[in-house]
């Protein structure tokens, strides 16, 4: 076993991973990295700290190791704050400065505006309920048209999606009218503005994004901007 194997193993055994867990290699740096499958979501917070360790983000790898994490409520639900009126954004960890984790909790027929996402990557995971993503290109020029919708899917709980700016923009909702759902979102790097898009028109606005929680404690109310304030 080489040293950086050696390494990871010992931090794999601070997380409470049994050794005899099925193991899967990934491509690191050149290096092979022994990364269970998590087994819980503190596993796979400090897992994902490992993926994102070098300035590489390896997409598919992101993706499957945040598909092998099985959503248990137990996991989450202290960061799991709804409101009336509007889907919530709440912090559960900064990564070390490479992104930031963040929960979305949606209450039935809640919705995000269409938005970009600053130039970063955008993984996402259902670990309740089910939501429905449809994507849109950018609009051309400066002549207000309707927005061009590409095309529309649903994604069901401990499915990962993934955006970013060269795939288009972006609505998330839960269509649901019985049903909330919880997603698990990975932005990095993190970013604190982005543009939220008028589908009729494309006309965009600059938007800070803010978050109604931060591990598990609400924050200060931050007035949003027109008309539709903070995004994913
Ligand atoms: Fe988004």
């Amino acid at each position: 076993m080489s040293t950086e194997v050696a390494q990871i193993g010992d931090k794999m055994s601070d997380m409470g991973i049994e050794d005899h867990q099925e193991r899967k290699f990934y491509p690191k740096k050149n290096k092979n990295v022994v990364l269970p499958a998590p087994n819980n979501m503190d596993s796979m917070i400090k897992g994902l700290e490992m993926l994102f360790d070098s300035d590489h983000v390896n997409i598919d790898e992101v993706k499957r190791y945040m598909s092998e994490y099985k959503s248990n409520p137990s996991d989450w639900h202290k960061y799991a704050k709804f409101d009336a009126h509007k889907y919530t954004r709440n912090l559960v960890d900064i990564g070390n400065g490479k992104y930031n984790l963040i929960l979305l909790c949606w209450g039935e027929g809640h919705g995000s505006s269409i938005h970009d996402h600053s130039d970063s990557h955008c993984f996402y995971k259902m670990l309740g309920g089910s939501l429905t993503e449809t994507l849109y290109e950018w609009p051309k020029g400066k002549k207000k048209t309707v927005m061009k919708q590409k095309n529309s899917f649903s994604l069901k709980e401990n499915e990962v999606g993934y955006i970013n700016d060269s795939y288009g923009l972006h609505r998330v909702e839960n269509k649901s009218h019985t049903e909330r759902a919880v997603s698990l979102h990975l932005y990095s790097p993190p970013f604190d503005m982005c543009q939220s898009f008028d589908e009729r028109s494309g006309h965009i606005t600059r938007c800070k994004v803010t978050f109604w929680s931060k591990y598990g404690e609400r924050t200060p109310y931050v007035k949003p901007c027109k008309p539709e304030g903070e995004n994913n």
